[in-house]
This record gives structure tokens, sequence and C-alpha cells, in this order.
């Protein structure tokens, strides 16, 4: 604890910390933990989801892309003043869950120049740039050209756009020489075992791409100073167990560093001495630095009973503590570079008029910070509130209906204040409509929600693939693992918090807990509860002046769940199938009905 406390420093300090988003809001000063650097550093994004603004209603997470470049640029700066090295990387799922990304037409019109704007060492694919055609074959068209060598596709094949032939998306792997240690690395770019892509791409699972000869060739070199795995791949996941033991099998002692995504969660795992997974959040909350002192490089041979020392820290990604990290101010951080490219931004959100403001909430509405149900859960919220108003098709309007969400459809909290365009594609960036099935017995039917939440017990024994948990938000799956024991998590962290009782108030936030103890966040926060939330919820919505149960009923679903709903009739003894199914509301999708229900009933509040 001593130990610790000696890391962190207090910013009592007032100087102006503004970033470069006009709305962002200013980071709120706060302890922080030093970094511990070594002959090697990263940083590493992952997951981003369109949110390269920044965060504009979150101080914590209000610094931009653009802040991000000048960070990445001062931070090598910082390093290769001291002969050291810094790599950057990012892993995946740069589209889809911020109007930056979604609002034009076609989707992503300005965010791949933005993002190329960063140097990036090590990029790879995640699974939202494989869902659609056009956003794999904008990744093959715009993003490895924009990145050259330094994009990998190790397990990734994609069909040509014009050709159709069956290629790599980008390079297998990657061997370099880091310029000022000259570490010798061995990179990989891996997608983890994905199955719901579009057909013009190849997943090769990561069991087969293990025995390809190409990667046993690579592992066998004896020429490595490091293994570098990155990955859209959980950090404690079968696919980058897989990887460990292949390369452990041939190279007993070489230290192996992965980089991890996917589960939005901040997370580090220890496979052994020399070998650790970083994975670094979401939605440019966080941006994570791993540090590695203690290897062997091209001119200096470190002996193998000496184990590298490993360090991580997941930075919030506000100004604050880029000030911080990098021993800068206001004047002396931004790069040129770096401005330019948050008033890109800027400019972006003005022609997609991300702040055109639909209404404002009274409160916030928590997808997990608050119990489920209650009325500060935004899904009791939709459940009671919202879908009764907006599930409504002219032609079946005098018909009773149950209308189903899956709880993975909702991305993002709903905070007090203004509920903007770029708010609709936050909370609901998937272009999901509505669909129904007509005239369902009533007693069956209202059956359906019970078996699509029973933890997929009944439907995955019918159909292994259509597992009812894909419905609930992907940061729940890494509650029943190790972050979370129970459904409500994050207990109070008395070690961290006892010291510090004379302190300015601590603000809520991250309080990570992984293999290294729970030290990583540079930022210290009280911690926030995390409650468990069903799969689906279901609002029944009556016709006027109806008087009990219905005998049939109208099944309307958010399409992407149609296939667990057909399945779930199956189980029920109901023979329906697709040719049973039609679309509910034509022309509309939940973004849009959401945009509609805050202005006729938010307007007020603002
Ligand atoms: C696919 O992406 C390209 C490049 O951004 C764009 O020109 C095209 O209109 C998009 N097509 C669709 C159907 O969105
Ligand atoms: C891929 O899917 C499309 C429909 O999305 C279909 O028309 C095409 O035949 C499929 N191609 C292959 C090779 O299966
Ligand atoms: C920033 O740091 C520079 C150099 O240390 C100093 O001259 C300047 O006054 C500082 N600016 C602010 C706004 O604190
Ligand atoms: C920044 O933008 C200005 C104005 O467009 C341009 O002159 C300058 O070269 C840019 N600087 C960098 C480093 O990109
Ligand atoms: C929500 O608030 C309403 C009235 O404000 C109350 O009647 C209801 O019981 C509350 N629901 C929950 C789940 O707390
Ligand atoms: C629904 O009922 C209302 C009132 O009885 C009637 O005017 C309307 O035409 C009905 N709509 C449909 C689609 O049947
Ligand atoms: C929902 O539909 C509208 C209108 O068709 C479209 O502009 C919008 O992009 C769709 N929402 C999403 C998240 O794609
Ligand atoms: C949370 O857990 C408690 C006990 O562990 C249980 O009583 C409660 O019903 C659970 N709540 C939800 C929403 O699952």
């Amino acid at each position: 604890m001593v130990d610790r406390l000696n890391f962190i420093v207090l910013l009592l300090a007032i100087s102006p910390v503004l970033a470069s988003q006009p709305l962002a809001p200013s980071p709120v000063e706060a302890p922080l933990r030093d970094l511990t650097w070594g002959q090697i550093n990263f940083l590493h994004t992952t997951d981003t989801h369109g949110w390269h603004a920044g965060h504009l209603q979150e101080p914590s997470y209000s610094a931009d892309w653009g802040d991000y470049i000048s960070f990445s640029t001062r931070m090598r700066e910082k390093a290769e003043a001291n002969g050291q090295d810094l790599l950057v990387i990012d892993t995946g799922d740069r589209i889809e869950g911020n109007g930056l990304y979604d609002a034009s037409d076609p989707k992503g019109e300005y965010t791949f120049d933005i993002i190329k704007q960063q140097h990036i060492d090590l990029i790879c694919t995640g699974n939202h740039e494989l869902y659609k055609r056009n956003s794999s074959e904008n990744e093959f068209n715009i993003n490895v050209p924009n990145f050259g060598s330094s994009y990998l596709a190790s397990n990734l094949d994609i069909m040509h756009p014009e050709t159709g032939e069956q290629i790599p998306l980008a390079p297998r792997f990657k061997k370099f020489t880091t310029r000022k240690q000259g570490i010798r690395i061995m990179a990989f770019g891996f997608i983890y075992d994905f199955t719901g892509n579009e057909n013009n791409t190849v997943i090769q699972p990561v069991e087969d791409t293990v025995k390809e000869t190409w990667f046993q060739e690579a592992i066998w070199d004896r020429e490595v100073d490091l293994f570098l795995v990155i990955g859209h791949v959980p950090v404690r996941s079968p696919e980058f167990l897989e990887l460990y033991q292949a390369i452990r099998k041939v190279q007993w002692d070489t230290p192996i560093q992965f980089f991890g995504g996917h589960t939005h969660i901040r997370d580090y795992k220890k496979y052994d001495a020399k070998s650790f997974a970083l994975e670094s959040g979401r939605f440019m909350e966080t941006i994570g630095f791993q540090s590695i002192d203690g290897l062997s490089t091209s001119t200096k041979t470190v002996q193998t009973s000496a184990a590298p020392k490993f360090s991580r820290t997941y930075i919030d990604n506000n100004m604050f503590s880029f000030h911080h990290h990098t021993q800068l101010n206001a004047t002396t951080f931004p790069t040129e570079h770096g401005q330019n490219v948050s008033k890109e931004i800027r400019a972006a959100r003005e022609h997609l008029q991300l702040d055109t403001t639909y209404g404002c909430a009274e409160q916030n509405l928590w997808m997990f910070r608050a119990e489920y149900p209650s009325n500060s859960s935004i899904f009791t919220w939709l459940e009671q509130r919202v879908l009764p108003d907006i599930v409504v098709d002219k032609n079946r309007m005098n018909k009773s209906r149950l209308a189903m969400v899956n709880t993975g459809g909702i991305r993002f909290d709903i905070f007090k204040g203004p509920f903007t365009r770029d708010s609709a594609y936050i909370v609901s960036p998937f272009t999901s409509g509505f669909r129904y099935v007509k005239d369902v017995p009533y007693d069956k039917a209202s059956k359906l929600l019970t078996i699509l939440n029973n933890n997929g017990q009944v439907l995955q024994n019918m159909e292994p693939s259509l597992q009812s948990w894909m419905l609930a938000p992907i940061e729940q799956r890494s509650f029943s693992t190790h972050v979370f024991t129970q459904n409500v998590t994050v207990p109070h962290n008395e070690d961290l918090q006892r010291p510090l009782l004379s302190e300015p108030d601590l603000t809520p936030g991250y309080t990570t807990k992984d293999d290294a103890g729970s030290d990583g966040d540079d930022t210290l926060h009280t911690p926030i509860a995390s409650y468990r939330v069903p799969n689906v919820i279901q609002s029944q919505i009556d016709p006027p002046l109806q008087s009990g149960d219905p005998e049939t009923i109208d099944v309307v679903y958010i399409d992407f769940i149609q296939p667990w709903v057909l399945l779930a009739f199956q189980f029920l003894d109901l023979d329906y199938s697709i040719d049973d199914t039609a679309i509910y509301m034509e022309g509309e999708n939940l973004t849009t009905l959401l945009a509609k229900w805050v202005t006729a009933n938010w307007k007020d509040n603002c």
C-alpha cells in the first residue's frame, strides 16, 4: 500500500485542460498513478466504435482522436528522448456506435480519413467491420492501403471486390526491428472465431491457423526478442490460449505480449512470467499503456533466467491524464497535426448536425449502473414508456402486441441533459427495424420471454449457434467470468480509498481488478456498481378499451433476434418459418423511432 501510494501524485494546480471538441466538458482533476516506462512502450485502443470525437457528456473521457494524436506524438518523443521505443496499436471494431460513423450516407464518410491521421504501428479487424459486405470492402479498399504493412490479417480473407478471388485481407504477419532499442519483433493480427460475417469474408478458426506452414515458420524463428499478438480477441479466450500454447511449444521462454479486445472491458491476463495480455476497454474511454523492460535486443542478449518486467496502465481518455503523463501543459502539449484532426472532427460533426437536439432527458438512464427493473434503468424506461408509444403499425393498431427488444440492441446510457442526433445513434446504432408474426395464440406467445431469458439452456440445446446470451450487451459476458462475480458488482475498494479520505472527492469511474492487482487505472475513482440485465425485454401493448388478455396477439420484435424468436416458437410447438414473418412499421428503425419519441416527449425539458 505504501509503495503504491508513492506512485500517486495529487494534481491540485488548476490549469486549463480543455479538450478540443467545443462541447466537450473539462476533465475533473483527480489523483493519478504514474506510468512505468520500459525499453518498449505501447499505446492501445480497441472497440472505439466511432467515438473519435470523445465523450461530450463525460469529463473522464472527453479527449478526441486529435488529442490522442498529440498524446501519442508526445509520448513517442518522450520515449525516444530516453532511447526507448513506443508503438501504437488498434485492435478493431472502429465502426458502428456513434453518429460520427453512422450518421453519414454512406456510413463512415468522415471516419476513415480521421482514423488514418494517427500513426498506428499495428492494426487489425474486428467483427463489426465484417457484418456487412460494404464495411469489409471499405477495410480492404481504404484502411488496408492507408496502413500498409502495419495492417495484419493472420486468419482473415476477403473475396476480392472485383475478381471474387479469395485473398488475405492484409499481410498475415510482420517481422520488424524497433528503431531505438533494436528489439526484433514477430507480430500477428487475429480475429476471434467469429461466424456472423457476411459471406464475402472468410475467418479461419485460430486452431487451424496455428497449423499453417507460414505460422509455424514464423514462430520457429529464433531471431525474435518479442512475439506480439494483437487481435480482436478477448484476453481470456480459447483463441488467445491456443496462440499462447502454440508459441510456447516451440519457444519456451521468448516473451509474448498480447493486445486484445471485443468484450469492452479493461483487463490484463498473465499467461506466465514472460507472457501478458492487455485489453483496453471501449468507446475511446481508455488508452491502454503497456511497457516491457529487460528484453533481449539484436545486439544484447539477456539471460533467460531473468524475467522481463511488464507493466500496464489504463489511462482515462482526457486531457488531464494526457498532460500529466507527458508532463506538458495546455501550451506545450498539443501538436499542430493533432489540432488539425480535432478541427476535422468538429467539421464532420457539424456537417452531420450531430449536436441537433431532439429533447432533454430529465435524469440519467443507465444500462448497468441501475438495477433492472427500476426507474433509472434504460430498459425499464424503454419497456414502460417508449415501446408502448412507438410500436404502432397503422395496419395492426387495433391488435394487441408483444414488443420485444434485446438488451444488446441498446449500446449506451442516456445522460441527463440534451438528447441529440448523436445520442440516437449512440444509444441505438444498429440498422435494425421491427418484424412480426401475426395472431399468435396468447398462451404460447406469453411464454416467449421466459424462454429467451433463461440463459439459453433451452435454445442452446436445440441450436448451438443461437445461444441466448448473445442477445445481451457484450459487456455482460465478462460479468460472469472474472471481473464480476454476481449481479451487484464492483465492491467498494476500501484499500484504495481509506488513505485518500482527506483528499478531494474522487469521481466515479473504472476501478479495475486484473491479474496484476488493483492498481491498473491511472485515475483513482470511486467504484461504480454494475447490475445484470435480462437478454430481452418486452412490453404488452393492448388497444384502448380491451379488457383481459387477448386470445391471439402479434409478436413484434427487433429483426436481429428473429432466429431466436423462431427457435423459441419451435420449442413451443408453433410451426412458424421466415415466411410467416413480415415487416412491422415499414421504413422505421429503433434509431428513428427513439428520435421521434424524444422529440414528442422530452422537448419541454430543455
Ligand atoms: C459503400 O461504401 C462506399 C465507400 O464509402 C460508398 O461509396 C458506397 O456508397 C457504400 N455503399 C453502400 C450501399 O452503403
Ligand atoms: C452470399 O450471400 C449472398 C446474399 O447475401 C448470395 O446472393 C450469394 O450467393 C452468397 N454467395 C456465396 C458464395 O454463398
Ligand atoms: C507551460 O509550460 C511552459 C514550459 O514549462 C511554461 O513556460 C508555460 O508558462 C506553461 N503554460 C501554462 C499555461 O501553464
Ligand atoms: C494543419 O492545417 C493547416 C491549415 O490547413 C496546414 O497548413 C498545416 O500544414 C497542417 N499541419 C499539419 C501538421 O498537418
Ligand atoms: C417508477 O416511478 C413511478 C412513478 O414515478 C412509480 O409508480 C413506479 O413504481 C416506479 N417504478 C419502479 C420500478 O421503481
Ligand atoms: C382501429 O379502430 C378504430 C376505431 O374503432 C378504427 O377507426 C380504425 O379504422 C381501426 N383501424 C384498423 C387498421 O383496423
Ligand atoms: C435508420 O433509418 C434511417 C432512415 O432510413 C437511416 O437514416 C438511419 O441511418 C437508420 N439507422 C441506423 C442506425 O442505421
Ligand atoms: C441480484 O442478486 C440477488 C441475490 O444475489 C437476487 O436476490 C436478485 O434478484 C438479483 N437481481 C437481479 C436483477 O438479477
